[in-house]
């Protein structure tokens, strides 16, 4: 019989060039690339689109403050992003530029299309803008008054002359669509968010723009371009030949999933269905709306400083470790905060524990009793049945949770099989059989090496790397996939091989410091290289209010010693008196000041700072300074003021 090949689109957004991609930005890439190496291991023919938006008005400016043209300006960027992608094995199918010739003719066509069926207008519009996110907001939208409810930065108020696609009369629709296709948005949480914001009322949305030029031509009318989410959308059309290759785009289309963050939802949930309703195509399956990975509960952001990096994590313990923890540690769905504690704990766990050690010890005991071949089950025990009921229903269990996307839950469920197995080795004490029952150690050997069998090809999607790995110690060169829901594949005689460790132990403390570091050294380089590219991510002006400021303890304190940092050449270890205590504080300013130069100076002292640790000493604060990139000073009072003054 032959079955018929189910065909599957998934796509994740159209990224903006930015040539710092980040962990919270590889999170999409990876789910996609899982997924779609899910969804083929299962049968289906895959398609995965994923690319660049490089249109607008902010790409624009970046490129003129670099003093360059856009493309010029967004070529190397493109190919830093792929170039990461690659790192990160993201075996994508199509990556569309916003500005390739083929997408632009499509974005034009579409929008020919629109307004020749009355879809589009012309109009004016009056409003208050966000130019970071391309989006106009009505009053009852901003919050705070004046800010964007998609990233808070303060909006402009704005006019101009505008087409406008007539969203306004597509809300029945949407909500007729999410209530006969509960699965349209996931998760539910989000869909709750869309049908308010539907609830409140569409309007129709501005489709153009022409206070700027880079960007897609409206054909009849060039003096504008076409709005930047009109333009990044279809790229999901053009991935899979929209305009060029019918038979390809109606084999994929619609797209089984997209997926997105869950700030770019409305787009995806609202204006992008209702654009397909207009241009009557048929309507994506689900839109996925997933968390933000923080860091340090907030959100990353390059201006913040509060990134952290998939190359060095992959440079130090592989893509497998990465790929699982970020798809095992998080819901997808939720925002889940990241903590290099956090991964290095799982790591040990659930990698080296779990399943490192099964491998190993597994294949170690089938050489060290039977030569390395592995032997013939014979008589099965209830306790065998209970491990191999389990193995073969793992499979069912984690289509059931891919289907949900429930990652998380995917992985727990191979990991109960993993922990199941583990536990058959301490409940079988091979090592008290190979002396009393070489019978019944055969068969419980043999269980072993089938239950890694069907783990590793479960694994597969997730971790393809280690799942070779433990094939090749099994001696086989994978699994069926439908051989998955099978027990007793592994054939007798096979010649198993123990291999290096699938992962090594880590030491989290070291291994912390190390981590942290690597990746502040990266953020150092990137600094440094991209001066000029990287006004593509708008820096956030964040003002603090008083109250974060009174968080900040700051007192007068007199300099009664200062001595040479035992360790390193730049430090200073100074004793401070602040009235009522002496404290001993570390100081990077040797360069500027000799051991005397402050003694019984009156010095201004962070005193709540937590106390920190500069190789082997204690510091307990900080002295303020003012510095360039060439002097330093620190700073004092102009009158003399009685040590443990408050500053404020
Ligand atoms: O929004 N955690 O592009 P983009 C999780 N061009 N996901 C994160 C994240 C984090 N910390 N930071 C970013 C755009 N992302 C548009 C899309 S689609 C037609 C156009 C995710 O480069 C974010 O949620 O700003 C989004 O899904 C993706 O990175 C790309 O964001
Ligand atoms: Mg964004």
């Amino acid at each position: 019989m032959i079955l018929e090949k189910r065909n599957f689109y998934l796509t994740t957004p159209i990224y903006y060039p930015n040539s710092n991609l980040h962990l919270g930005h590889t999170y999409t890439t990876i789910v996609a690339d899982v997924l779609k190496k899910y969804k083929q291991a299962q049968g289906y023919d895959v398609f995965f689109t994923t690319g660049t938006d490089e249109h607008g008005q902010k790409l624009q400016d970046s490129a003129l403050k670099a003093g360059k043209k856009p493309l010029e300006y967004i070529d190397p960027i493109v190919e830093s992003a792929k170039e990461l992608w690659k790192i990160l094995n993201i075996d994508f199918d199509a990556f569309v530029r916003s500005t390739d010739s083929i997408h632009e003719k499509n974005v034009s066509e579409i929008f020919t299309k629109l307004y020749d069926k009355g879809e589009i207008y012309k109009g004016s519009y009056k409003g208050k803008y966000c130019v970071p996110c391309e989006a106009f907001w009505t009053d009852s939208q901003l919050v705070d008054g004046n800010k964007c409810p998609d990233c808070g930065r303060e909006v402009v108020e704005s006019e101009e002359e505008t087409y406008f696609f007539k969203l306004s009369k597509y809300g029945d629709r949407l909500l007729e669509l999410y209530e006969k296709n509960p699965d349209f948005i996931q998760p539910e949480s989000r869909k709750n968010e869309m049908i308010s914001f539907i609830k409140e009322g569409l309007t129709d949305l501005s489709v153009t723009r022409s206070s700027f030029d880079w960007g897609v031509k409206v054909p009849f009318d060039e003096k504008h371009v076409v709005y930047v989410w009109i333009d990044a959308l279809s790229c999901y059309l053009t991935g899979i030949g929209y305009g060029v290759d019918d038979e390809k785009f109606n084999k994929f289309w619609p797209c089984d999933v997209h997926l997105v963050g869950k700030e770019i939802m409305r787009f995806h949930a609202i204006i992008w269905p209702a654009i397909l309703m207009a241009l009557d195509l048929p309507l994506p399956k689900k839109i996925f709306g997933h968390g933000w990975i923080l860091f340090d509960e907030d959100k990353m952001s390059k201006s913040k400083g509060n990134v952290v990096y998939a190359e060095p994590i992959i440079e130090r313990y592989g893509m497998d470790a990465l790929r699982y923890f970020m798809l095992r540690e998080f819901t997808f769905g939720q925002d889940g905060n990241f903590t290099y504690t956090k991964m290095l704990n799982r790591i040990n766990s659930d990698l080296v524990n779990d399943l490192g050690n099964l491998v190993s010890r597994t294949v170690a005991m089938c050489e060290k009793y039977f030569e390395g071949f592995v032997p013939k089950a014979t008589d099965i025990i209830d306790l065998d049945k209970e491990l191999i009921d389990l193995a073969v229903s793992v499979r069912e269990k984690v289509d059931f949770e891919m289907d949900k996307l429930n990652f998380s839950g995917a992985l727990e469920e191979i990991w109960k099989l993993v922990r199941r197995t583990n536990k058959y080795i301490d409940e079988t004490t091979p090592w008290v059989l190979i002396k009393e029952d070489k019978e019944r150690l055969k068969t419980v050997i043999y269980n072993l090496l089938d239950s890694i069998r069907i783990i590793s090809g479960l694994i597969k999607p997730f971790m393809a790397e280690t799942s070779t790995k433990i094939n090749k110690q099994l001696g086989i060169s994978g699994s069926d996939f439908e051989g998955l829901r099978k027990f007793g594949l592994l054939e007798e005689g096979t010649k198993v091989c123990k291999g290096e460790n699938l992962f090594n132990r880590l030491e989290v403390e070291k291994e912390l410091e190390i981590i942290s570091e690597n990746n502040k050294k990266l953020i150092e380089k990137r600094k440094q290289e991209n001066t000029t590219k990287d006004e593509t991510e708008i820096v956030e002006e964040e003002k603090i209010t008083i109250d974060d400021f009174a968080k900040i303890e700051l007192k007068v304190g007199k300099v009664l010693e200062c001595e040479q940092h035992p360790k390193a050449d730049r430090l200073l270890v100074f004793k401070i008196d602040l009235g009522n205590e002496v404290r001993t504080i570390v100081s990077g300013i040797r360069k500027f000041y000799s051991q005397t130069d402050l003694i019984g100076k009156k010095v201004i002292v962070v005193t709540n700072l937590k106390p920190v640790n500069l190789r082997g000493v204690e510091s307990n604060g900080m002295i303020l300074a003012a510095s360039d990139d060439k002097n330093l000073s620190v700073l004092t009072v102009l009158s003399d003021m009685e040590e443990g003054t408050k500053v404020s």
